[in-house]
């Protein structure tokens, strides 16, 4: 299927998801773990028909607020594979958990346990901050000592009884095992040491996806292999990838607009940026790209791939090899499938682009582009 014949027909910016290669990462997670609840961490883009696809492929989800459990059900996701994360959540989440009969919820604070009773919550794990520090960008670090999210392993501790089992989860981008090992490890200490034999361990996600060439990273079947290796205990494993099943199969294409030269730098702007990919911005995430009009041409210099948002910091790509880009080429953004669209904005008043899935030789929207008459429909 050509980019540009996608691009023509549904527009641009434009995120094209390849079907085969989320079914094949889900068989990845199957086949490392055949015992294990595998979650879908639908954060990294909640999209309904993406999540039937994973359902078909036996995954659950893993749901973090009540919007994200609508996607589930509307997916069709059945309640024993739905997993109820929420560093807050209200009243109304905890009786939206209890109603769609979740598989857990995952309690994230000590007065968390009344509340969760009160709301008639049975089945519930504990989320505990092990103390342990990642290597990846600050902000997606969630184990250190400190983190907004979890209890201590004191208080877990003495949580043991009301819960069916501990949650760790240490951070997200994680390409080495190393740190995902040793969490393992620092629980088969802590579950020694506590007497504590859970029917049911939640080890989150975490694994990364490399973004650039280079890069390189654990495959599904290292990463979980290093997890379960490591693990003492023989209670049920829950899993909850996010970016590793769908960060590699979407592609985001721009088309191209001005191309210029400014002091000693060349910029190339594109029709989006930071409100449909702010990873660059937030997590320093650094991104490939290439001209796809123009494949197989030599490259001609190095560009920075600027966004169309008003603001210096709106920069996509600082320095890339492009051949020869103009005005109307396409430009493709490969590995920008997950936590892009997710954490998209109307920012410059601009309309969110669509999602296509393209498999089977067919291509068909999974997500339309706002227009912005939807964008204008919330003014009073
Ligand atoms: N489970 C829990 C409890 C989580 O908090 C997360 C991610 C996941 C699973 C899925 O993690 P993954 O397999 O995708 O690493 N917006 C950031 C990432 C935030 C991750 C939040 N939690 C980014 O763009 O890098």
């Amino acid at each position: 299927m050509r980019a540009s014949a996608l691009a023509d027909e549904f527009g641009t910016p434009l995120l094209v998801y390849c079907e085969e290669t989320i079914r094949a990462r889900a068989r990845e997670y199957r086949a490392a773990a055949p015992d294990a609840l595998v979650v879908y961490g639908t954060k990294a883009f909640p999209n309904v028909a993406l999540m039937r696809l994973l359902g078909e492929e036996r995954l659950g989800a893993d749901v973090s607020t009540l919007g994200e459990l609508r996607f589930a059900h509307r997916a069709g996701i059945p309640g024993d594979r739905i997993v109820v994360h929420g560093n807050n959540k209200s009243d109304e989440e905890l009786a939206a958990a209890v109603e769609a009969d979740a598989a857990y919820v995952v309690l994230d604070s000590v007065e968390e346990l009344a509340r969760a009773r009160a709301a008639g919550v049975e089945r519930m794990l504990v989320r505990i901050t092990p103390g342990i520090d990642v290597d990846t960008h600050e902000s997606i670090r969630t184990g250190h000592v400190g983190s907004k999210f979890g209890v201590s392993p004191e208080e877990a501790a003495d949580l043991a009884s009301d819960v069916d089992g501990p949650h760790v989860h240490v951070g997200s981008q994680l390409l080495a095992v190393a740190a995902a090992r040793e969490t393992v490890a620092w629980l088969n200490r802590y579950l020694d040491a506590t007497d504590w034999m859970p029917s049911v361990i939640d080890l989150g996600g975490g694994l990364g996806v490399p973004t650039q060439p280079g890069e390189t990273g654990p495959t599904i079947g290292e990463f979980v292999g290093a997890l379960l290796g490591e693990l003492e205990s023989d209670a049920r494993v829950i899993l909850e990838p996010g970016r590793s099943l769908v960060g590699r199969a979407g592609v985001t294409l721009y088309r191209v607009g001005s191309v210029k030269r400014s002091g000693d730098r060349a910029w190339v702007a594109v029709d989006g940026g930071l409100s449909d990919n702010a990873r660059p911005q937030l997590y320093d995430a650094r991104y490939a790209a290439f001209v796809a009009t123009r494949l197989g041409a030599e490259t001609t210099g190095t560009y920075g791939v600027a966004g169309k948002h008003c603001e210096s910091g709106d920069v996509l790509i600082d320095a890339v090899q492009l051949a020869e880009p103009t005005r109307g080429d396409l430009l493709s953004v490969p590995v920008t499938g997950a936590y892009t669209l997710a954490m998209s904005s109307n920012y410059n008043a601009v309309p969110r682009p669509a999602a296509l899935l393209v498999g089977g030789g067919d291509a068909r929207l999974i997500r339309r582009r706002e227009t912005l008459d939807d964008v204008l429909s919330l003014e009073s």
